[in-house]
């Protein structure tokens, strides 16, 4: 091609210098960027370790009172995203803690968020007029729209872990956010309601209030996933790994976010695998290391790292088993036709 084609030095042409001004761009310079062999994330695997995380928690309470401030929550924000607020490309990961007898205001949002309890006995969160206990190894959803606050009502600090996908939302420009009125007194007494109607398998009730496109359980017993992890057979990747369903549908428990738990096992590595969307793992017990693209972490309980997209992925259990809470994009992509997936 001539220098009026691709600009030739540093120096637009004159052709390309009046594209320019009339806000045109020619495709045949970057048309590999704009349509790339396969996804190029922006960002690399990281993990964020419990080591450095817990004592800024703990300063959090100190230094910040929950009256100044909507909710006390860290976000593991990722350097490769130029100071965006993001965990992952479309994630983020956080740590909420609350001492005792501090409540997080009610709000609702189209972002769906949940939360994983990892010290949090004896706190609860309020979904859609529904108590739900939190318990060691509890997850809590907050589907899109779902009105929700958190309490702590035990005699000790307590922490989460919180996912949400407001990085997307804020992509597609679909987000919308509402605060509750912090004086009624009303949204904090309410019981489990028809929280109830899920709690055990196999039964669902027709009549039972939705929400459209996520499951109509909110609240997922921790006790419940290590019974059905200790029963489950291990899969094509070497790992015993049940996904979060709604359990009128069978599918993801909500259209964005996707969930999984996984017991590994000890030093056997699980098959390697890419698929283009990400995760966060949140280790809930043990330790272990995993290799994500060219990365190598080794990681113990309450570390949280990222998978990209397509990058190959393997993970061991060190010294024993060890159990991964995984929260992905996947739906998304399932949902658009996009997912794509490979083995070796
Ligand atoms: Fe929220």
């Amino acid at each position: 091609m001539n220098d009026a084609v691709t600009g030739g030095g540093n120096e637009p042409s004159p052709y390309l210098a009046d594209l320019y001004r009339a806000n045109l761009h020619p495709l045949w310079d970057r048309y590999k960027r704009i349509t790339p062999r396969e996804p190029k994330p922006r960002d690399t695997p990281f993990i964020w370790r419990w080591r450095d995380t817990e004592p800024l928690l703990h300063r959090a309470v100190s230094e910040v009172p929950i009256e100044e401030i909507e909710r006390r929550a860290l976000i593991m924000t990722h350097p490769n995203f130029g100071g965006d607020t993001a965990t992952s490309a479309n994630m983020l990961g956080a740590f909420t803690v609350l001492d005792p007898g501090e409540q997080a205001r009610p709000h609702r949002h189209t972002g769906a968020a949940l939360r994983f309890a990892v010290q949090a006995e004896g706190a609860a969160t309020i979904v859609n007029g529904r108590w739900c206990e939190m318990r060691s190894g509890d997850l809590i959803l907050t589907p899109p729209m779902a009105w929700h606050g958190h309490i702590n009502q035990s005699n000790r600090r307590i922490i989460w872990f919180d996912a949400a996908n407001m990085p997307l939302l804020c992509a597609l420009n679909a987000h919308f956010f509402e605060a509750g009125d912090p004086t009624d007194d009303h949204f904090w007494k309410v019981d489990a309601g028809e929280e109830r109607i899920w709690q055990a398998a196999g039964l669902a009730s027709p009549e039972a209030a939705t929400v459209p496109g996520c499951s109509p359980k909110f609240h997922y017993p921790g006790a419940a996933t290590r019974d059905t992890l200790a029963a489950t057979a291990a899969g094509a990747d070497g790992s015993r790994t049940v996904r979060y369903v709604n359990p009128a549908t069978g599918g993801a428990v909500m259209p964005t976010l996707d969930c999984y738990a996984m017991r590994l096992n000890a030093d056997s590595p699980t098959r390697t695998r890419r698929g283009a969307y990400t995760s966060m793992c949140l280790v809930v017990s043990g330790h272990g290391r995993s290799r994500v693209g060219d990365a190598e972490f080794e990681w113990g309980p309450n570390d949280v790292f990222t998978i990209p997209s397509w990058h190959w992925v393997t993970h061991q259990a060190l010294g024993g088993e060890a159990d991964l809470f995984i929260v992905s994009d996947r739906v998304v992509f399932e949902r658009l036709e996009l997912l794509r997936e490979e083995w070796r």
